[in-house]
């Protein structure tokens, strides 16, 4: 494992080329996804070896329901699997488990083994890790601002004071720090509805490395990239550099 100089507190992660790394190979989709399972071990466990403090991973969106029945059955058991087989060597790392995304909408399986999967780890203090399934950034944006406006109705919240902060505290992400890297596998350039209101500063590695490929070299050279940027938050980069 190579060194960096600057590891980043968060790290989230959109793990997408797993279909055409199966068409690539003339497997059927779901094939890439049983691959990609190996991958999310790498990249969790990678994170953890190297110091991050938080790691989000988009498996599941909110649109990824609209994908043929037998993929979704497919992702889903691979999701309750990597619950359900994980869970000892999370806990053994200090690896907290949370889930973001509409937990109502999972199978039976997947829902009752995250779900004991973050029941199995709380407490743990080496690292955070969000596992985003169903997740939407705009429905969870549309929630935080339906629960805002509940509250507001019954005198509970006053408007005026609503701020940035408060506002966090109803997001789902709620007392996670903002990403600080995302990296996306699979070529594509775009966040597809993953953490918008979390991402506003986050700086962003875009690789061409299929899901089921990632190593951690690729996570090493997203962390090399990562600690060449200067983020300036709106500053000059003068001002930044004579700040550090
Ligand atoms: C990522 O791989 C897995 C999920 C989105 C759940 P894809 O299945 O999106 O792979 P491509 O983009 O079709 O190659
Ligand atoms: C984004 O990948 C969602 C996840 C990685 C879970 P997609 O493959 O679904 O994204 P689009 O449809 O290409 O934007
Ligand atoms: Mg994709």
């Amino acid at each position: 494992m190579s060194k960096s100089p600057r590891v980043p507190g968060h790290i989230a992660i959109i793990l997408d080329g797993n279909g055409r790394w199966a068409e690539n190979r003339k497997l059927p989709r779901t094939s890439g996804h049983e691959h990609g399972a190996g991958a999310v071990r790498t990249a969790v466990y990678g994170c953890h070896e190297r110091g991050v403090k938080t790691v989000t991973l988009y498996a599941f969106s909110a649109a990824n329901w609209k994908r043929p029945k037998g993929e979704v059955d497919t992702l889903m058991r691979l999701c309750a699997e990597f619950a359900e087989n994980e869970l000892e060597e999370l806990v053994r790392r200090g690896i907290e488990v949370r889930v973001i995304g509409d937990l109502d909408d999972l199978p039976t399986r997947t829902r009752r083994a995250t779900e004991a999967l973050v029941t199995a780890t709380r407490g743990g203090t080496r690292m955070k890790l969000a596992l985003a399934l169903s997740y939407g950034g705009r429905q969870d944006m549309v929630s935080a601002i339906r629960q805002i406006a509940i509250r507001a109705r019954a005198g509970l919240v006053i408007p005026e004071e609503v701020n940035e902060r408060s506002i966090r505290g109803y997001l789902s992400t709620g007392d996670l720090p903002d990403p600080d890297l995302v990296i996306r596998t699979g070529g594509e350039r775009r966040l597809s509805d993953f953490l918008l209101f979390e991402c506003a500063y986050a700086e962003l590695f875009f690789t061409e490395t299929l899901w089921p490929d990632f190593t951690e070299a690729t996570l090493d050279e997203a962390i090399a990239a990562f600690s060449r940027r200067q983020r300036r938050f709106g500053r000059t980069g003068e001002q930044v550099s004579s700040a550090s």
